[in-house]
């Protein structure tokens, strides 16, 4: 098992490795003083966790209540959000106690912002499920839920008390899926760590799950303890997601959000004449990411520009000068 440390307006570590999940009741009992805990989850990853995850807190003293929604985007909203607020209130959680948020990127946003909310502000502990929340959604506190009028548009920054991320999880993934979070792993090799494009170069999906996922953490890790509130050097992570986010809603929301930013990082690369670029579009291949689209760039820009990450009239693009930079 890796431990990473999070050292920012809260300390938290995140724990990375195989067979995990039987350890989370133990994990969690070292944070103190709660008596329930309320697992989150839905209803693709509760039913192939949620029995693990709650014998473990059971065995270590929780009295455990499980509030589970339909899985996908679609619940991410404000009807389920206060579903949740209501369950929690209805099951009696007060402010020592916790919620552990069960599934991938979806189910951390959504419990995240709740654990935000209810009562002003719960401990809640992320058991991401899937590569993207394992190594992106699950650390640095960002939770929200999406309106209406767009996604992510109602949140806060809450950070978890504790991220425990077993690696076993991701074999149930599908393929499809799985693919997704390599785009966001691509995509810190990029911005950080010539090493780490290597390594996913020679080993393909193949690559070392713990050892990657553990590498993609301290740099988000790095990240959010310069930038916790995303003035400035958080703003990195956006390589690919302007342009992506653009392709990915004109496409109203068909095309996955890994394939939409795998797309982004292509044509930024391209546009800016990056020297690495032949490399970055052959590893998107390698990892089965597509990097062209059929829309035009006057489609994409008008969809950018909505892009809640805009300040006043200023769109501000993450370009890559070469492979770590
Ligand atoms: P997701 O939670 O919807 O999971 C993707 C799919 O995988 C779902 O169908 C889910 O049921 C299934 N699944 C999850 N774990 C599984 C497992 N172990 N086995 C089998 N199936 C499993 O989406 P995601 O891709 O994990 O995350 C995308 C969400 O994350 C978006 O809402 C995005 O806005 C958000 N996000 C948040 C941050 C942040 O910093 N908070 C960062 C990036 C993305
Ligand atoms: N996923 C981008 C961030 O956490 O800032």
């Amino acid at each position: 098992m890796n431990t990473v440390t999070v050292s920012a307006s809260k300390t938290y570590d995140i724990l990375i490795g195989s067979g995990l999940l039987p350890q989370l009741g133990e994990q969690v009992k070292k944070l103190g003083k709660a008596k329930k805990i309320c697992v989150v989850s839905e209803t693709t990853v509760f039913p192939l966790y949620g029995k693990a995850v709650t014998e473990s807190l059971e065995n270590a003293g929780f009295s455990v209540v499980s509030f589970v929604f339909p899985a996908g985007e679609e619940s991410k909203n404000g009807s389920v959000f206060l579903e949740l607020l209501n369950f929690l209130a209805k099951s009696g959680l007060t402010r020592s106690d916790i919620i552990v948020a069960l599934g991938g990127g979806v189910t951390g946003d959504l419990a995240g912002f709740a654990a935000a909310s209810y009562l002003r502000g719960i401990r809640f502990v992320q058991v991401p499920t899937t590569l993207l929340a394992a190594v992106d959604s699950s650390v640095g506190g960002k939770t929200a839920i999406d309106l209406p009028a767009g996604k992510n548009l109602a949140g806060a920054f809450c950070q978890p008390s504790l991220v425990l991320c077993d690696t076993d999880t991701l074999n149930s993934l599908p393929a499809d899926i799985f693919r997704d979070g390599c785009a966001e792993v691509i995509k810190y090799g990029i911005l950080y760590d010539p090493v780490l494009f290597a390594h996913l170069e020679e080993k393909g999906l193949d690559f070392d799950r713990e050892a990657v996922i553990t590498r993609c953490v301290e740099l988000k890790r790095d990240v959010v303890m310069e930038d916790e509130f995303d003035t400035g050097a958080r703003m990195k992570l956006n390589l690919g997601h302007t342009i992506g986010h653009g392709v990915e809603a004109k496409s109203h929301f068909t095309l996955s959000h890994g394939k939409s930013v795998a797309i982004g990082i292509a044509i930024v690369s391209r546009a800016c004449h990056c020297p690495d670029t032949p490399r970055i579009l052959s590893i998107l291949r390698q990892f089965g990411l597509p990097t062209t689209t059929e829309d035009s760039a006057e489609e994409i820009l008008s969809y950018a520009l909505s892009d809640k990450k805009r300040s006043g009239d200023l769109v501000k693009l993450i370009l890559p000068n070469t492979i770590g930079d």
